[in-house]
């Protein structure tokens, strides 16, 4: 494959895709968004990507493709929260099944050649026998959602069988970072941070010994960045391998924050992953990838992202609108 210069990004508004976007246009690609800005914002992207508004089921999507003629395709775009895929499966299938399928579909007869698909370490495995899981790891999706990524990375295999789509599956832990919608798959440090900046109480679900793997997001992107050249035909678990529990989670943040009460304690819920932890060894040997932002630097420049963006809307909310001239 040539030096690719032309890249689709979907999901580009959304917490990860515009961290990814950012450091694809530094590079020096030219990159176009879809995005139909359900969860994502136009104020998380930049101005030199070419945005379509539009939902991956739309069938404008094999014109846009057909018009952009990107070389790779990273897909971010998702109904990316686990609670609101157990409400309304079938608008998540809609968007992650669908509009995958679509996307697949479309990429594979305007010859992309590289399709890089964002999936879902954190809840495709269910609750493993061991920990940290690899990528051989037995699937045990126990949420529509976790089963609609899966779904995806299946027909992903089927369009490399059948049709000869490369493709590269990237299967994340719990990500987070600046910008982070507290809706998604793995809100929990922007809310529980964006929550105590305000002195409000945060909740924790369960007993807070359930244990995740935490991996920041400039890590996430360096692991998109990777597969543009590596890892054909291949899955990999992208996380820190770190077994982190939501309780710890709790008291680095405010250990940070300054904050002093305790979280209010709320029943499990159903669905939830009891222990999560994934060995990323495949990652490092194959795309030479490996975690670089530690829990701690992670969060404090998240804290400090939040912290900053409430400031700047405080001061909005109190500017003193300026008087007409008589
Ligand atoms: N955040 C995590 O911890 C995590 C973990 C594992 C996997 N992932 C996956 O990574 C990807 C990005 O996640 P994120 O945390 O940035 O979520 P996000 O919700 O911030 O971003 C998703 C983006 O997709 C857009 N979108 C949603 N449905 C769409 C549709 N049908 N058509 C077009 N655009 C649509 C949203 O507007 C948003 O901009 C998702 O695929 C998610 O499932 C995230």
């Amino acid at each position: 494959m040539a030096e690719p210069t032309r890249v689709l990004v979907t999901g580009g508004a959304g917490f990860i895709g515009s961290h990814l976007v950012n450091s694809l246009l530094d590079s020096g690609y030219a990159v176009a968004v879809v995005d139909n800005l359900t969860t994502g914002r136009l104020r998380n992207l930049s101005h030199q990507a070419t945005f379509h508004h539009a939902a991956l089921n739309d069938a404008r999507i094999d014109q846009i493709i057909q018009r952009e003629r990107p070389e790779i395709v990273f897909h971010l775009a998702a109904q990316s929260s686990v609670r609101q895929s157990a409400v309304d499966p079938v608008a998540d299938a809609d968007s992650n099944v669908l509009g995958t399928i679509r996307l697949i579909s479309a990429a594979a007869s305007e010859g992309v050649a590289k399709f890089i698909f964002s999936s879902t370490g954190g809840a495709i495995y269910g609750n493993p026998e061991t920990i940290p899981c690899n990528e051989d790891t037995p699937v045990h999706p126990l949420t529509p959602y976790a089963l609609s990524k899966h779904v995806g990375e299946l027909y992903l295999e089927l369009f490399n069988q059948t049709y000869g789509l490369d493709y590269t599956i990237l299967r994340y832990a719990n990500v987070y970072g600046p910008g982070q919608n507290p809706h998604g798959e793995a809100g929990v440090v922007a809310i529980f941070a964006g929550m105590m900046l305000e002195g409000k109480r945060p909740n924790i679900y369960g007993d807070g010994l359930q244990e995740r793997d935490f991996v920041y997001v400039s890590d996430v992107v360096a692991a998109n960045l990777a597969a543009i050249r590596r890892g054909h035909g291949r899955t990999y678990n992208i996380g820190s391998g770190e077994r982190v529990t939501i309780g710890r989670i709790y008291s680095l943040l405010q250990d940070i924050t300054g904050f002093d009460q305790e979280p209010a304690y709320r029943p499990r819920r159903a669905g939830e992953v009891l222990n999560i932890a994934l060995d990323s060894g495949r990652a490092a040997r194959e795309l030479g990838w490996r975690p670089q932002v530690s829990l701690e630097e992670g969060m404090r420049l998240t804290i400090d992202h939040i912290r900053d963006s409430q400031a700047r809307r405080n001061s909005r909310a109190t500017a003193v609108p300026e008087r007409r001239r008589p």
